[in-house]
């Protein structure tokens, strides 16, 4: 009985397996497990060599520098323009007019010519040539005051003409007003002109802003100066690598070279050094033996690595 049911089911099992053939996706049931352990194993060996798999992609864009790429500030001095009565300085005075000319003579005339023709030395080789005031023709802005005035703060930067826009608006109103002494027929401008020349510069309220410096000029600055600190750190290190009267008094040159570079850039004087020495020597690379050093040793100490350094700061 007992050999009978084992041989049962050995036919069984010869039954199933011969399915196998006729039905394959039996076959996954007895193997889906090799696949899955294959299947994770590729997957973990893609995930650690996602560098070397992606190399011939195109790398995605990253802004290394974030400081630099965004858009600076310009550079700006600082102004306080006073507020002035267009109205007024719309009418040349002798004052206003002498004011004028010496501006003009230190300012224009280099360009404009000394009587206006536009033959200063420095337009000479100027394209276009800095305009003839005596001559009509080929203005860009006009001739009247407030249109000058507009040329003067904005500049005609396309072809060299500076803009005067850091001037007090009251120097401008004299040299506009010299401009137009070298021609009979300038126009005149309306009372709506000059109160619009008014409102586009707001010169009735007069201007007051801070000046303001560029992050990447700062930045500049900033490591200059550290780059300067770092000079004298590693001209001390230098000097601490050859044989000094005080090497046995030195039991770190990192650290003590770090603080000179700070005594240095300080300027302290000898009190000052050992008073700060004092308290803990070996925080600052020098052995305790320093505060036991008599009143001239401790000053030959200073000479040697302070004033010394002193000299070339
Ligand atoms: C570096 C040379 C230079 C200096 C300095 C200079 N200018 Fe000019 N200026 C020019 C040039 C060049 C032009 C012609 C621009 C053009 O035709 O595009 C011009 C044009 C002008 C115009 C005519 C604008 C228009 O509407 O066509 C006026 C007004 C003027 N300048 C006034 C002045 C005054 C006032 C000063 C001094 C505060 C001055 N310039 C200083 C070069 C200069």
């Amino acid at each position: 009985m007992k050999d009978r049911l084992k041989r049962i089911s050995e036919i069984q099992e010869e039954i199933n397996f011969k399915e196998l053939f006729t039905n394959p996706a039996r076959l996954f049931g007895y193997t889906y497990f090799y696949f899955l352990i294959v299947l994770v194993g590729l997957g973990i060996y893609f995930v650690q060599h996602l560098n070397e798999i992606n190399k011939n992609t195109i790398p995605p864009f990253v802004v290394t520098d974030s400081l630099n790429a965004k858009k600076d500030i310009s550079f700006a001095l600082p102004v306080e323009i006073p507020p002035v009565d267009v109205f007024k300085l719309s009418e040349p005075t002798p004052d206003l007019l002498e004011k004028g000319k010496a501006f003009y003579n230190t300012n224009c005339s280099s360009c404009h010519g000394e009587t206006g023709k536009g033959d200063g030395p420095a337009g000479l080789v100027m394209n276009p040539k800095p305009r003839n005031f005596t001559l009509k023709d080929g203005w860009i802005n006009g001739r009247k005051i407030s249109e000058i005035y507009k040329t003067l703060q904005e500049g005609i930067l396309k072809s060299g003409m500076p803009a005067y826009n850091h001037v007090n608006p009251e120097e401008l109103f004299a040299v506009i007003h010299y401009v137009r002494t070298f021609a009979p027929d300038f126009p005149k401008d309306t009372q709506s002109d000059l109160q619009a020349l008014n409102d586009t510069y707001k010169l009735s309220q007069g201007k007051k802003s801070a000046g303001q410096i560029p992050t990447s000029k700062s930045l500049t600055l900033i490591v200059n100066e550290n780059s300067e600190k770092s000079l004298i750190y590693y001209g001390i290190i230098e000097l601490l690598n050859q044989t000094t009267p005080y090497n046995s008094l030195i039991i770190s040159k990192e650290k003590f070279a770090g603080f000179l570079v700070n005594v240095i850039t300080a300027k302290m004087n000898e009190t000052e050094f050992f008073n700060i020495i004092k308290i803990n020597p070996v925080h600052y690379g020098l052995s305790p033996r320093i505060n036991f050093l008599n009143e001239q040793d401790k000053k030959n100490f200073y000479d040697y690595f302070v004033s010394y350094n002193y000299k070339k700061v």
